[in-house]
């Protein structure tokens, strides 16, 4: 619910749980007042604390700048006195830069609308709100768009900068949202790592000064994460505070916290302003990305669970959210670039025979690759590998009854291709230099319209050739130059959003002309796992490193946000191809059955006792399957933090079915089972586990004891179910 009270000039955004408090002040400033729980008055302007501040402009002009400094500016603006972290900086065609944006007018609305080239949330039975902020001098004006999901307790927001003036102007920071915050937020979880080791969980200290959390690779990349959020110190997986913006978007970003003079603190979140300008001509807008922002009393765990039911009813495509995904079997690290037809329609046979359902053709298809520095951007079939053709292959997979997959890389240009020598200019490069290599290959410009017809036009023919049911869209490098022949020197800076937007305008094309592909993001295993892929693609490949330890870690980072459903989640060869661990073949299964399962390794190679376990394997993922893409998912225990195992369950949302997931990576000696407390049962009902009866209260208090073999990485799945 959006509420305005008139008189005090104050917005109220409702959830079912939480407030959202922003007032008008005398002079038009806009400010944030309150996000917390759920308030029943709009009479708090007091706490803007403005009659206390003797510097108000309408009281003293001659403190304004002291004023500008102090307030808690909603839609924060450079140039103009506030001297911490902004949202907001446009530089006029004067080459000056200063903007003092002032309340205009807003409107209360039903019918969320689409954000212009872009992924935003849904919006089906919710209300939204648009603020219109001025500044007449600049002739700019921007609305901020909020979207309230009252059962999520979530909170969208997304700004439009239009130009109104008579002459163009610069954007050189366009971030999307800001929270001003008191001092009971003492920490920061952020999510970070690097290949093989994405998104592990980080909690620091806030301190004065400014923290910063980025990506300038053109992607959110495998380092850092587009998401932020501040806790209070008590705050652990179980209750406490915890505010938290993750921003649906996949190029560069930017997340600071700041604490400011007084120990307030200022958290924002959007493009990252380095290497970003956009040109606005008179008449012109410009989109800035949405952020998913929500307010729990209930701990990281309650943040969790918000996210994960916003995701699933508001962003993921919804013809997959609950749709079963195929199980499969993907040929990379079972041959890497090394393989024919005959090898695949082995490996399909075998995998067919195992109740494997699809098989998907990864890098090597295409061009004349055989490794990984040639082809990209010759988007034919190699005949000499896959003699007979694409179609052939695809047919002589379905006729196993297997449905066939396949990868592409659309953003990249070998310089050892067809293309290449034909079009070297649409590599991205700084003018009179050799562009840089990464995995020997360059980056398409896709500020380029013709470039992106081209690579779109190339996959819809392979796509259209053949029974094609399943696209892994990869990117393998990040983007270093991004200088564009076909762009004015003014306009150099966009050149790397523009990337993104084509990106997104090829996604968009891609799902609406082959509405039955289930297509996977990936980018060198999960450098682009954000809510802005999400929406094309309902899974994305969470890291090239499948060795369940390390994906204990990885999993646990990516579950903070986003539904387990979303992770791509495969069992691996052994010793792992990234780090050499040797594992048990069902705990392999066992942790990437929180995911959506499927095989990384040849199963014509591996042991008939390994191949033999494959049915059961796939027989206990579908049997958990509906649960994991459903229910609650709740942390026991994390490895991260205590270095000896891990543990999680999956609840059911009549909390009658669940099941518990225990990984033990360091066998403790001489301890007699492990207790857990188990989490997110019903406390009234009586549940049977392992063929005994016990109270909700009971395993959730006393808690269960697990008995497990002795020795490392070993793990149990244990059913749940309600005795009623
Ligand atoms: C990186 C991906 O993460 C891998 O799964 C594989 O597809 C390779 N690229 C292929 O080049």
């Amino acid at each position: 619910m959006i509420i305005f009270d008139g008189d005090k000039k104050v917005f109220k955004l409702d959830t079912n749980n939480t407030s959202y408090v922003m007032g008008v002040t005398d002079e038009g400033y806009l400010g944030n007042i309150y996000y917390g729980k759920k308030i029943d008055s709009t009479d708090i302007l007091y706490a803007l604390r403005i009659d206390d501040l003797p510097f108000t402009p309408s009281k003293f002009l001659g403190g304004k700048i002291d004023f500008m400094d102090r307030f808690p500016s909603e839609y924060p603006f450079s140039g103009t006195g506030d001297f911490r972290n902004t949202c907001i900086s446009i530089k006029d065609s004067t080459g000056q830069e200063g903007l003092e944006l002032l309340y205009k007018s807003h409107n209360i609305y039903t019918e969320k609308k689409k954000l212009a080239g872009m992924p935003c949330a849904r919006g089906e039975k919710t209300t939204s709100l648009d603020i219109v902020m001025s500044d007449e001098a600049v002739g700019a004006e921007v609305v901020l768009t909020y979207t309230v999901y009252e059962e999520c307790d979530v909170i969208t927001r997304s700004v439009v900068i239009r130009n109104i003036s008579e002459k163009e102007f610069y954007i050189t920071k366009a971030l999307s949202a800001c929270l001003n915050l008191e001092t009971d937020v003492s920490d920061i979880l952020s999510l970070h790592g690097s290949w093989a080791r994405e998104r592990h969980i980080q909690r620091s200290k806030i301190n004065y000064g400014s923290y910063v959390i980025e990506s300038l690779r053109g992607e959110p990349g495998h380092q850092d994460h587009p998401f932020i959020a501040l806790l209070s110190e008590n705050c652990n997986k179980d209750y406490g505070d915890i505010y938290a913006m993750n921003l649906v978007y996949s190029g560069n970003f930017i997340a600071a916290v700041q604490k400011d003079q007084f120990g307030k603190i200022r958290t924002s979140i959007g493009i990252n302003p380095d290497r970003f300008s956009w040109k606005l001509e008179s008449g012109e807008q410009f989109q800035i990305p949405e952020v998913i922002i929500q307010y729990s009393h209930n701990g990281i765990g309650g943040m969790t669970r918000n996210f994960h039911d916003f995701f699933r009813n508001y962003l993921l495509p919804s013809k997959w959210v609950e749709a079963d995904r195929p199980v499969l079997i993907n040929n990379w690290e079972a041959t890497y670039f090394d393989f024919d037809d005959n090898k695949l329609v082995q490996i399909a046979q075998e995998a067919s025979k195992l109740g494997i359902e699809m098989l998907v053709m990864d890098d090597g298809w295409f061009g004349h690759r055989n490794a990984d520095d040639s082809s990209l951007g010759d988007w034919y079939v190699n005949e000499e590998k896959i003699k007979g053709g694409l179609k052939n292959l695809v047919d002589r997979v379905n006729s196993l009854g297997m449905k066939f997959g396949i990868w592409f890389e659309p953003e990249m240009i070998s310089p050892d291709s067809e293309l290449y020598r034909k079009h070297p200019d649409w590599a991205l490069s700084l003018s009179d230099r050799e562009p840089g290599l990464c995995r020997t290959q360059y980056m398409l410009d896709f500020s380029r319209h013709e470039v992106v017809d081209y690579v779109y036009g190339k996959l819809y023919e392979i796509l259209s050739s053949a029974n094609i049911e399943y696209v892994k869209w990869d990117m393998n490098r990040p983007i270093a130059e991004a200088a564009s022949e076909s762009l004015p020197a003014d306009r150099q800076g966009e050149v790397l959003h523009r990337h993104v937007l084509a990106l997104y305008e090829m996604q968009e094309r891609l799902v609406n002309d082959f509405p039955n592909i289930l297509l996977e993001n990936c980018s060198g295993g999960g450098a682009r796992f954000d809510a802005g892929m999400l929406y094309y693609s309902p899974q994305i490949w969470c890291s090239d490193n499948a060795d369940p330890i390390e994906r204990l870690m990885i999993q646990e980072g990516t579950h903070l946000i986003y539904p387990l459903s979303t992770t791509g989640s495969h069992v691996a060869d052994c010793p792992n191809h990234i780090n050499g661990r040797v594992t048990p073949f069902d705990t392999r299964a066992d942790v990437a059955l929180t995911g959506t399962f499927g095989y990384e390794l040849d199963v014509t190679k591996i042991s008939q006792e390994e191949r033999d376990q494959i049915p059961a394997q796939i027989a206990k993922y579908k049997k958990y399957r509906k649960l994991v893409q459903t229910g609650d998912y709740y942390r026991i225990a994390s490895f991260l933090e205590n270095g000896r195992y891990d543990s999680y369950m999956i609840v059911s949302k009549d909390k009658r079915h669940a099941v518990l997931i225990y990984v033990q990576v360091v066998t403790d000696s001489n301890v007699l089972g492990k207790k857990l407390k188990l989490c997110g049962l019903d406390s009234e009902k009586k549940y049977i586990v392992d063929g005994k009866k016990y109270s909700g209260n009971v395993l959730m208090n006393v808690g269960y004891i697990i008995k497990i073999a002795k020795g490392d990485f070993k793990s149990v799945v244990i059913e749940i179910e309600s005795a009623e």
